[in-house]
């Protein structure tokens, strides 16, 4: 009898609803939960982009379907926008609005590879990169990061395992779990390798408005015109303008990939929320002072994770950046997913396991703490220490 299509069975469910669903065991005795599971801003739009998103939600124009890789006006602000971030000349033409970041992944993935074909992913790597490989039967060609170089991928080594069947190197940074940024030069060696090799570079960098003060330019690519043979880079609107729910991201290709991201995006989203992206439209200028002021504000809330996390006995902070800290657990031998369920099920607090972000992750939790005020990160932290078997 013919049923799913197996690569789409045997690719792991969403982590997130299970982790959430323990909490349910949870007694309150501690205090009410604290979900540590999404990366989501804790704080509200601006009250300026919730007008214009009510102005434009009733815009006749906003009914009707747009252009498959986004309205001009939101391109227009987008290429102006990361032109003068990136120092690059990046023309509306090279952009496509997507329903989000991760739509954005899967037509990359898509993009590039054929079932059979692989992709390279930094371990621990974002598990949805991971499981759009999986859809589209591509392999994946793990790329290991390690504590002690503060999960930076090794170029060098990502060139020792590239064969014949990698497509592309994806990279998030700053990254999802870890929270490192990876340092320009890292990002640029990438794409050097990518463009000797024939191979593309994906990055996605969803989180960049959340970088760290001191980096003031996350890379030179764009720099040089040449990027638009071998880079594809990827970008979500939700965090950065506290929109998630209105699916909005980008996509930045060359010419050469742009007639063939269309018959995809065609497909798999006719095109994007057009509500969303006249509002976007707008705040991209406007509310660049607001986009620093959060930059400055989740900075402090990783501060106050710094301090909290790395001070509690056993534990070990082996990472932290932008929204995420990827935590050692004192347990050893003890699953990743034992450890997570029973800290939300005795202490009410809520975190994914190592487990969900590849091999070799079993001794790690991930704490998405941007939507915990600092003040409640401390306490958090306390409850960890609650946690013993
Ligand atoms: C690295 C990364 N890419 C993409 C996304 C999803 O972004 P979007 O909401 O635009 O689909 C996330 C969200 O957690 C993420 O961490």
């Amino acid at each position: 009898m013919r049923g799913i299509n197996p690569a789409v069975a045997a690719v792991a469910s969403p982590p997130i609803p299970e982790a959430r669903s323990w909490a349910a065991r949870y007694d309150g005795a501690l205090g009410p939960v604290v979900d540590l599971t999404q990366a989501v801003p804790g704080y509200p739009a601006h009250p300026d982009m919730v007008r214009k998103l009510v102005e434009a939600a009733g815009d006749p124009e906003s009914f009707a379907y747009g252009h498959i890789t986004g309205d001009l006006a939101l391109r227009e602000a987008y290429a102006a926008d990361l032109s003068s971030l990136y120092g690059g000349a990046i023309r509306p033409d090279d952009v496509a609005i997507t329903a989000g970041a991760n739509l954005a992944s899967f037509a990359a993935t898509m993009l590039l590879a054929r079932p059979g074909d692989a992709i390279m992913l930094p371990v621990p790597w974002y598990f949805n990169h991971q499981m759009n490989a999986g859809l589209l039967g591509v392999d994946v060609v793990p790329l290991p990061c390690r504590p002690e170089t503060g999960f930076v991928p090794d170029p060098l080594e990502a060139e020792r395992l590239l064969d014949g069947r990698v497509r592309a190197i994806m990279l998030v940074s700053p990254n999802n779990p870890t929270g490192a940024v990876y340092p320009p030069d890292v990002i640029e060696a990438f794409g050097e390798l990518c463009r000797r090799r024939g191979v593309i570079l994906i990055l996605d960098e969803t989180y960049r408005d959340f970088r760290p003060a001191a980096v003031d330019r996350p890379h030179g690519l764009f720099g040089d015109a040449g990027w638009r043979d071998h880079v594809i880079q990827l970008y979500s609107f939700s965090k950065s303008y506290c929109v998630p729910g209105y699916r909005a991201g980008a996509m930045v290709a060359g010419p050469r990939f742009g007639p063939d991201i269309t018959k995809i995006l065609d497909c798999i989203q006719i095109c994007a929320g057009r509500a969303g992206q006249a509002a976007l439209a707008w705040a991209i200028p406007a509310l660049r002072d607001w986009r620093e002021g959060n930059r400055a504000l989740m900075n402090g809330r990783g501060e106050a994770a710094d301090r909290a996390f790395s001070q509690l006995p056993g534990w070990r902070l082996d990472s932290r950046g932008a929204y995420f800290a990827y935590l050692r657990h004192p347990f050893p031998g003890r699953s990743s997913f034992a450890v997570a369920e029973a800290l939300a099920v005795r202490c009410g607090v809520v975190t994914l396991p190592g487990s969900a972000f590849g091999p070799g992750q079993q001794d790690h939790l991930r704490l998405a703490f941007a939507n915990v005020e600092s003040d409640s990160i401390v306490a958090t932290a306390a409850r960890l220490q609650q946690l013993s078997f």
